[in-house]
Formats: C-alpha cells, structure tokens, sequence
C-alpha cells in the first residue's frame, strides 16, 4: 500500500512515521516533508505545489497512491478533500463545508449556538466603527479573533479598550492578517485550564484519541505571545473519564450530528480546544485536523495502526473498530528558533547527537536537508518526543533529547507537562 500525506510540520512527520510502521505499507510520500521526512525508513519527500489539486491527482494515479492524509487545514478549507474524493482517491479529512468549523470563526460560533454547544459569549463585525462601539458593552479583559486562518495567530487578548481598538485597527485597517480580519469576533473572556480534545470522527461515528494538553503561550508558566503550542504531553489528567463522557455528550455528538444535519458530515480528525472550569466546559474553537504538537505526543503512544485507523473511518466503520494505546505517559518539548512567534531565523545548521530507541523521538518540523546538513526553515523546528512510566519520566527523557540538540538561536519551554504533575 502507498500513502500520500500533505503537509511539512511535526504531526506530518509524526504521521508519516507512523504509517511507515505498518508492514503492509510499501511507501509514504509526504508533500513537501521536511528533513526529518525525508530521513525516514520508507518515507520520502516530493514537492508539489499543494493547491494545485490536479498535480496532486496525478501524483497519486502514477504512484498508485491509496489512502491520502491531509495534515494542515488550509488545504482542507481549500477543498483538497472533495476534490481527492471526487477524483476516486481515499482522501482522509473534512469536505470543504465541514471545514469551516475551523475555517471561519462566525461559522464555528454561530454553529455552536445553533446546536447549543457551549461557548463564550460573542458578536460578529464586519466593520471597524460598529466592533469599537461595542467595546462599550465588554468587560475586560476580551478577546479578539480574526474571523479565517491565520496560523494560530489571529487571537488577541485585550486589557482595555485601547488595547481593543488596536487590535481592531490593526485587523481591519491595518489588514495585519489580510482577508483573514475581513470579519472579526470579539469574544467574552474565559478563565480557567485549557484542554484539547482530539478524535477521529465519520459521520456519527466517533472515536477519542488519547487525551493531550497543549502549551500555547512562548514562555515558561504560561506568559508571553501565543504560539502554535510549545508542547504537549499525554494523557492528560485533566481530562477525566467522567469528563471525556460529558466533552463527547455537550460537544462532540452535538456537533456531529449538527454538521449531519447541515448537510455536511464530517470525515477525518476533530480537534475542540476547550476551556475547562470547575468541571464546566466551554468550546474555544475547533480545528478540522490534528493538533501540532499534540499529534507527536500522542501517536507515540498510538500502539494499532493509524492507516488502518483512517482507512475505518473513511469505510464508516469506525463503530466496529478499536485502537490501543500504551499505557506509558509521553511528552513532547518544542525546539524553536530565536524570535518565533514572531518573525525568526532561519538556515542554522542543526547539531545532532542522538539515539533514538522506542520510547524517544525527535520529531522535525520547521527543517529541510541540504548538502547532507540538517538546516533550520521554520519557527517551530523539532518536537522532542518520549514516553515514560510516569509523566515526570518522559518530561525527563524528553528534555535530555533536547539537550542534545544544538542551533543557534534554539529555545524551548523548561516546564513542558508541569500541568500534568504538579
Ligand atoms: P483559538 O484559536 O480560538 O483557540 O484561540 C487560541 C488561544 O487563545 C486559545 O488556545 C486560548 O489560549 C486563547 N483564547 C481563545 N479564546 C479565548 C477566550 N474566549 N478566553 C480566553 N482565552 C482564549
Ligand atoms: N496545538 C494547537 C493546534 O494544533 O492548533
């Protein structure tokens, strides 16, 4: 079996890996990879233009390519899904329309509403003067999130109206996320822990991954700008039983069941951001793909096969279907390069000295291989990976493979997991 994966980050990797596991695969593509891709058994890179859909169709009728798996959303906002599945190819991942859970912000949100899934309170501009008027209205802190896809950026937590109207300024005339702030939400303020839940969903059919934490903010304790997540680590505690049983009654099916009825059920992996409090739980957003880092730490920990996890899905028969995973803890530290979030450097050459065994695994994302050099072309450049018996173990296994790693300008967060142990 051949597979083909979109996307270049560390979940691409970490899925790629994955899928090379299985015997029964001959070969996994990954469009466009990254060094850590293009170093692995059975993997190899091919650099496609990935919004040309026929270039990509093409691929996979030479290659005799049978399952693809979209990594990254904007592909699956863009509709690479319909058009793969339109063409006959085994696409895993949301339609186009389904795809709007995270492709737009007043969808996701005038959708809760609609199907009663909980949130934060909002409203929705597409003006500057009407979203500054309603500052009047807010008490702060509030939240301001530009309405498409901006990388995990177009969040803004505003102290005071100043800093609101900045941030509107910024967004709508400014056009500091482009057509992405041609809306904007402004968002009531929600405290307490953030979790991410994570599942494979077909149809009405469902089922959980193992439970992960996410580490959003740059610096350590949780301060400082956002970011795509600086980490994460599996399973979660936070994420009780009793709680997975109410995340999937008040969030999960409901919005399953409201995409059935909108006319658009979903295929491929769910992702809610949620924030926790009290044992209440609110949605903050929802992706329509796996997180990066939390796929690292948890297909570590995945011990069945994911191809034959997304082949399931896709076959809609994920109700007859079971995963297992290890009963081990992971956890996963990202490496980055001097200045992300915000602009960084690029093209250091990386250092390595590393051995890597069953429970430890440097995942690459911002990376590319040139002259036999591993050379830095991201902001987040690895995910440190490894499992232990305890969390407090695998943090420790995890932070000796970063200490292993050397570029100039690299940092990471020093209390990956601290959620999770204290
Ligand atoms: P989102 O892309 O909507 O998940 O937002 C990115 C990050 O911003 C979240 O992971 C939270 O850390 C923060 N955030 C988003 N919405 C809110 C909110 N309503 N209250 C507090 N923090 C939020
Ligand atoms: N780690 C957060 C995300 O994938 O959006």
């Amino acid at each position: 079996m051949n597979i083909l994966i979109i996307g270049s980050g560390g979940r691409e990797h970490a899925i790629a890996w994955k899928c090379a596991q299985d015997d029964f695969v001959k070969q996994v593509y990954v469009c466009p990879g990254n060094a850590g891709t293009y170093l692995e058994n059975k993997v190899s890179n091919i650099n496609i233009d990935t919004t040309n859909f026929s270039l990509i169709e093409e691929f996979c009728v030479n290659k005799q390519i049978d399952l693809v798996i979209i990594g990254p959303e904007q592909p699956l906002v863009d509709g690479i899904t319909d058009y793969l599945q339109g063409k006959g190819i085994k696409t895993f991942g949301p339609s186009k329309n389904a795809a709007q859970l995270e492709g737009s912000k007043t969808f996701s949100k005038d959708f809760f509403v609609k199907y009663n899934i909980p949130t934060a309170e909002y409203k929705s501009f597409e003006d500057f003067e009407s979203s500054v008027d309603y500052l009047d209205k807010v008490s702060f802190p509030t939240v301001i999130k530009a309405d498409g896809l901006a990388a995990g950026k177009g969040v803004i937590i505003c102290k005071n109206k100043e800093s609101g109207i900045a941030a509107l300024d910024s967004i709508f005339n400014d056009k500091a996320f482009g057509n992405a702030g041609n809306r904007v939400v402004v968002e009531e303020f929600l405290n307490g822990e953030e979790a991410s839940f994570i599942a494979v969903v077909s149809n009405d059919e469902i089922i959980p991954l193992a439970t992960s934490q996410d580490h959003k903010a740059v610096g350590d304790g949780d301060v400082g700008l956002n970011t795509g997540g600086m980490g994460a680590y599996s399973p979660a505690p936070i994420v009780t039983e009793e709680m997975q049983k109410k995340i999937l009654e008040k969030v999960m099916y409901p919005t399953m069941n409201g995409l059935i009825k909108e006319g658009f059920p979903y295929l491929g992996f769910l992702y809610a951001g949620l924030m926790i409090k009290d044992g209440a739980i609110k949605v903050l957003e929802f992706n329509c793909r796996f997180g990066d880092p939390e796929t690292q730490p948890i297909l570590i920990r995945l011990k069945s096969s994911l191809v034959e996890l997304c082949l399931a899905a896709i076959d809609n028969k994920l109700d007859s279907y079971s995963i297992d995973w290890s009963n081990k803890h992971s956890c996963g530290v990202v490496i980055a390069s001097k200045g992300y979030p915000e602009s960084y450097e690029k093209n250091k050459e990386v250092k390595i000295k590393l051995h890597e065994d069953d429970d430890l695994k440097l995942f690459h994302a911002g990376t590319k291989y040139k002259d036999s050099k591993i050379i830095t072309s991201g902001g987040r450049v690895f995910c440190a990976t490894a499992l232990g018996n305890d969390l407090k173990e695998a943090q420790e296994k995890a932070y000796n493979l970063v200490n292993n790693i050397d570029f100039e300008g690299s940092f990471f967060r020093k209390d990956i997991g601290f959620k999770g142990i204290k």
